[in-house]
C-alpha cells in the first residue's frame, strides 16, 4: 500500500522558488488502478516521481508498504526503485542504436542477469506485450504503439509490483492509446498496482479511481 501525508515540493530557492506540490495526502491499494489527471503544470510528474523514489518530498510523509520512502538513503531509494517500480514516459526513451529485445533486456543487465537468460526474458517479456516477432526491430522501425509496447515490456523486466505511466498515451493516437490502455489493465488484473497520468478523461475514467490535480492539490476523487 502507498500512503502519502502532506507531501510539499518544492523547486529552486528564494523568490524562485515552484510550490509544485501544496500537501498532497494519497492512499493507494496494492493491486489498485489509479489515474491521475489534470492540466500542464499541476504537479502531475512531479508527484508520480516522488511515488517511484526517482525525487524527493520537501515536507511530508511517504510509506510504501510500511517502508518509510522518505528515510532512504541514496542506495536504498535506487534499490527501492528497482526492485519495486516500473516507469513508463510519454516519449518511450527507447536506446535508438538497441534492438527491441536489447532495450528490454537492459534493465535486466544492470541487475547482473547473464546474457543467455537476459535474452529468454527480453522474448518471454516482449511476448507479453504482444510484440514476439518484434524481437529484432529496431525502434526507428516500430510504429509509436509498438515502441511504447517496447518501453512497457522494459519497464516490467524486473518484475514490479507498481507501475508508474506518465501520459503513457500522449504520444499516440486514440486507438493506440486505448490498445496500451487495455495491456495496462491486464496487467492491472494479474495483480500489479498502476498509477496512470493522463489527459485523456475517456481512458481515464476506466481506472478504478481517478484523482483530480490542481495547482499542487487534489481537488477531486471519483471511484
Ligand atoms: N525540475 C524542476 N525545476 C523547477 N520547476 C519545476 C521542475 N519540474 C517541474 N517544475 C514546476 O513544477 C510545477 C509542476 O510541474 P509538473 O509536475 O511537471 O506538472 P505536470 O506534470 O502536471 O505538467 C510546474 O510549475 C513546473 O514548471
Ligand atoms: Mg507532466
Amino acid at each position: 500500500m502507498i500512503e502519502m501525508k502532506e507531501i510539499v515540493k518544492h523547486y529552486g530557492k528564494g523568490d524562485n522558488v515552484t510550490e509544485a506540490l501544496k500537501g498532497i495526502s494519497l492512499r493507494i491499494e496494492n493491486g489498485e488502478f489509479t489515474a491521475i489527471t489534470g492540466h500542464s503544470g499541476c504537479g502531475k510528474s512531479t508527484l508520480l516521481n516522488i511515488l517511484g523514489g526517482m525525487d524527493r518530498q520537501t515536507k511530508g510523509e511517504y510509506f510504501c508498504d510500511g517502508e518509510d520512502v522518505s528515510g532512504m538513503s541514496e542506495r536504498e531509494l535506487a534499490k527501492f526503485r528497482n526492485s519495486h517500480i516500473g516507469f513508463v514516459f510519454q516519449a518511450f526513451h527507447l536506446a535508438g542504436e538497441l534492438t527491441a529485445a536489447e532495450n528490454v533486456a537492459l534493465p535486466l543487465g544492470y541487475a547482473g542477469v547473464g546474457a543467455k537468460e537476459r535474452k529468454e526474458r527480453a522474448k518471454v517479456l516482449l511476448d507479453r506485450v504482444g510484440l514476439a516477432e518484434k524481437y529484432k526491430a529496431y525502434p526507428a522501425k516500430l510504429s509509436g504503439g509498438e515502441m511504447q509496447r517496447v518501453a512497457i515490456a522494459r519497464a516490467l523486466a524486473n518484475h514490479p509490483r507498481i507501475l508508474l505511466a506518465d501520459e503513457p498515451t500522449g504520444n499516440l493516437d486514440h486507438e493506440n492509446g486505448e490498445k496500451i490502455m487495455a495491456l495496462l489493465r491486464e496487467l492491472n488484473k494479474e495483480g500489479m498496482t498502476v498509477v496512470m497520468v493522463t489527459h485523456d478523461l475517456e481512458l481515464a475514467a476506466m481506472a478504478d479511481r481517478c484523482i483530480h490535480m490542481a495547482d499542487g492539490s487534489i481537488i477531486a476523487q471519483k471511484n
